[in-house]
C-alpha cells in the first residue's frame, strides 16, 4: 500500500476531529467492550446531545467560558446544606422528568412530585388529631383523608410524613434557632380504616434558595422563584409503591408557574373556608372563629406494578 492510501484508510475509519463529525470521533473512542454497557449508552447519548447543543447554538468562546463559570459557580455554591444542582435540575425541569420516568402508576393512583431539598427524616410520630404548627402562626386548616389501595379499600397503619413551611415561608431547618424544632413536621399513622386527619395552617407561596447562581440565573431569565402553596405528604405502607407528593393550595397566585414544575392538576385539593367557631372547636381550634378544612385522599399502587426507583433526590441536602 501506498503512503497516500495508508493516509485515506486511517481518515476514514474517524481518528480526525472534524466539525461534521465531532460526536461520532468522539463516540468512537468508547470502547465497544466497555465492562459497564450502560455507562457506554449514557456517555455516547451525552456526547451526542451535548455536540448537537454546540452546533445549534454556536457558542463564541467568550459565551462558552460563561457558561462553564456558572457551572462553576453552582458547584462552589454547593455544601453539607446546600445542594446547587439539584435545585438547577429542578428550574430546569429535569428532576421531574426523571421522577415521572420512575413513577410511572396504573391510572387512579396518587401522581408524585417533587421531594425538594426540606424533607427531614424521621419527624416526630403524633397522634391523629394533632397539630404540626408549633409556633401558633397562620390560618387554622385542618387536613383529612384516607390512604386507599386502587380498589378503594382503606389501608389501615399507612405512614404519612407531612412538612411544610411556616406562616413566613420558610421551612424549620433554614431558620434553626428562630423556630421551634420540628416545627410544622408530623408523621401520622392511619386508622383502621385507612383515615388519617391532623391540624396544620393554611400553606403559603415560599421562594425556592435564590441568592445563588440558579436564583440568578431564573432572573435572567424574567422567572420568579416562588414555589405555589403546598404541603409535603410522604406515605408509605408495606406491599405499596411509596409516594412523595404534595398537596396544593388552589388559590396561590403561582400555581402555573411554579418553578420547579412540581404541580399537577390531580395535586391541586379543595380547600373549604368554614366561618363557624363551634365547628372550629370541634375540629380542635379552641377559640377559632373560622378554619379551613381540605380533604385529600391518597391511593397507592401495589410494588409489583412496577420496578421500584427511589426519587432522585431521596436524601438531599438542602
Ligand atoms: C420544596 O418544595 O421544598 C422545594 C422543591 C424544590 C426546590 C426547592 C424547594
Ligand atoms: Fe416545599
Amino acid at each position: 500500500m501506498s503512503p497516500r492510501t495508508e493516509r485515506s484508510a486511517v481518515a476514514a475509519d474517524l481518528a480526525w476531529f472534524s466539525e461534521e463529525r465531532s460526536a461520532e470521533v468522539v463516540n468512537a473512542r468508547i470502547d465497544a467492550a466497555i465492562a459497564d454497557p450502560r455507562l457506554a449508552e449514557v456517555a455516547r447519548a451525552l456526547t451526542r446531545h451535548l455536540h448537537a447543543f454546540v452546533k445549534e447554538v454556536e457558542p463564541t468562546h467568550d459565551e462558552w467560558l460563561a457558561g462553564i463559570r456558572f457551572l462553576t459557580d453552582v458547584g462552589r455554591m454547593c455544601s453539607d446544606w446546600r445542594q446547587e444542582f439539584i435545585l438547577l435540575s429542578d428550574v430546569l425541569g429535569v428532576s421531574m422528568l426523571v421522577d415521572a420516568i420512575n413513577s410511572r402508576r396504573p391510572s387512579g393512583a396518587t401522581e408524585n412530585t417533587i421531594l425538594g431539598p426540606f424533607y427531614v427524616e424521621n419527624p416526630p410520630l403524633l397522634p391523629l388529631g394533632e397539630t404540626i404548627c408549633r409556633d401558633g402562626k397562620g390560618e387554622p386548616l385542618l387536613v383529612r383523608g384516607h390512604v386507599r389501595d386502587l380498589d378503594g379499600r382503606g389501608i389501615a397503619g399507612a405512614t404519612l410524613d407531612v412538612w411544610q413551611t411556616n406562616d413566613d415561608g420558610f421551612y424549620d431547618v433554614q431558620q434553626q434557632g428562630l423556630q421551634p424544632e420540628m416545627n410544622m413536621r408530623g408523621r401520622f399513622a392511619t386508622d383502621e380504616e385507612g383515615a388519617f386527619h391532623f391540624r396544620s395552617v393554611l400553606p403559603r407561596y415560599y421562594p425556592v434558595p435564590h441568592d445563588g447562581p440558579v436564583g440568578q440565573l431564573l432572573a435572567a431569565l424574567g422567572r420568579h422563584p416562588n414555589r405555589a402553596a403546598h404541603i409535603h405528604v410522604i406515605v408509605s405502607s408495606p406491599g405499596f409503591e411509596t409516594v412523595v407528593t404534595h398537596i396544593f393550595e388552589p388559590n396561590c397566585p403561582y400555581l402555573r408557574d411554579d418553578p420547579v414544575f412540581g404541580v399537577k392538576d390531580s395535586l391541586i385539593g379543595a380547600f373549604r373556608r368554614f366561618d363557624d367557631a363551634d365547628r372550629a372547636r370541634e375540629a380542635g381550634f379552641e377559640g377559632a372563629g373560622f378554619f379551613w378544612e381540605v380533604e385529600f385522599d391518597l391511593v397507592l399502587a401495589p410494588i409489583a406494578s412496577k420496578p421500584g426507583a427511589p426519587p432522585l433526590d431521596a436524601g438531599r441536602p438542602a
